[in-house]
């Protein structure tokens, strides 16, 4: 079945009110569109669990900072709209940027600590603009549920953080990062590499892999683990991986650790050419590591 198809903001949250109403459990997808395997595992994810399963498609402007890449986001409409009849998509939500922020609008909603670092420092009102689009996402589908993957891992942690804090009905579930056969994690960014380039990206996964390897060989030392993802980086890809940070960060606060003793992330961003990449690999807690247990 063809999934409807609803542009008008205020048909959407119609259509959510009449489906509630009726006892129908609500999923989300937010996504920017350009769809691939990690915005499907997504959806695969939530199909199970909810009655109606909504999918945006928005490239939120307000996310984007000058120089970036908004005027040149890649799109494929068709694609998606194949994509999501396939993964049985009850609603495409694609609403016009005017629609979403007309003149008049001037409200933020702003998440403060969890921002500050990482991909925040780097990209000044990203994530606000991140949280005001996907709150006002929340209030227009009504969803029970939404899915967000753990590829963007600042975002998704930014995001329960926004939920927790402003006591939003909705619960967050996170999805695995989905990568090609040979590591590197999908993204819809992935079309602006050249062939060189996307040789050059797989070290990023390689170094993340590195790293993790030394983890469950026992390697405890953040420093050290940065160390072996850093050099593995460089030796795949010598300069061609231009690292914008690369961190070992307690899986919650997302504040830098000394010691992987708790449920750890390692995270990356790095320029591959004028492309912007990000990946991350989550250390699971470990009782050996504090040494207090057996
Ligand atoms: P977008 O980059 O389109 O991603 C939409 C969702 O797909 C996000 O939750 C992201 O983490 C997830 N995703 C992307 N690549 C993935 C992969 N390889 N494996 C698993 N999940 C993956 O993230 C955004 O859009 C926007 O910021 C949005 C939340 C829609 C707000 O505008």
């Amino acid at each position: 079945m063809n999934p409807k198809i609803i542009h008008d903001p205020e048909a959407m949250q119609h259509w959510s009110l009449t489906e509630r109403a009726a006892g129908r459990i609500l999923g989300l997808v937010p996504t920017m569109g350009y769809l691939h395997r990690g915005h499907l595992s997504l959806m695969e994810t939530l199909r199970p669990q909810v009655d109606r399963l909504v999918v945006s498609i928005f490239v939120n402007p307000i996310q984007f900072g000058a120089g970036e890449d908004l005027d040149r986001y890649p799109r494929d409409w068709d694609g998606d709209l194949a994509a999501c009849r396939n993964a049985g998509v009850d609603v495409i939500f694609a609403p016009e940027p005017a629609a979403v922020y007309p003149a008049e609008f001037q409200t933020a909603v702003s998440v403060a600590r969890l921002t500050a670092g990482l991909c925040g420092a780097l990209r000044p009102g990203h994530f606000d603009g991140v949280t005001t689009v996907v709150a006002k996402l929340f209030n227009l589908t009504l969803p029970h549920r939404a899915c967000f993957g753990e590829k963007d891992y600042q975002q998704l942690a930014v995001i329960r953080r926004m939920v927790a804090d402003l006591a939003f009905p909705v619960e967050i579930v996170a999805a695995p990062i989905v990568r090609e056969d040979d590591g590197l994690a999908l993204s819809s960014r992935n079309v602006y590499l050249s062939a060189a380039d996307r040789h050059a990206a797989l070290g990023l996964s390689r170094g993340l892999f590195a790293a993790r390897k030394r983890y469950a060989a026992g390697e405890r030392r953040a420093v050290e683990l940065a160390g072996t993802a850093h050099r593995t980086i460089v030796d795949h890809a010598g300069d061609a991986c231009a690292l914008e940070y690369l961190v070992v960060c307690d899986a919650r606060s997302l504040e830098e650790i000394v010691t992987v003793d708790r449920e750890t992330v390692i995270a990356l961003a790095a320029k591959v050419g004028r492309t912007r990449l990000i990946d991350n690999i989550i250390l699971a807690a470990n009782p050996e590591a504090t040494g207090k247990n057996p």
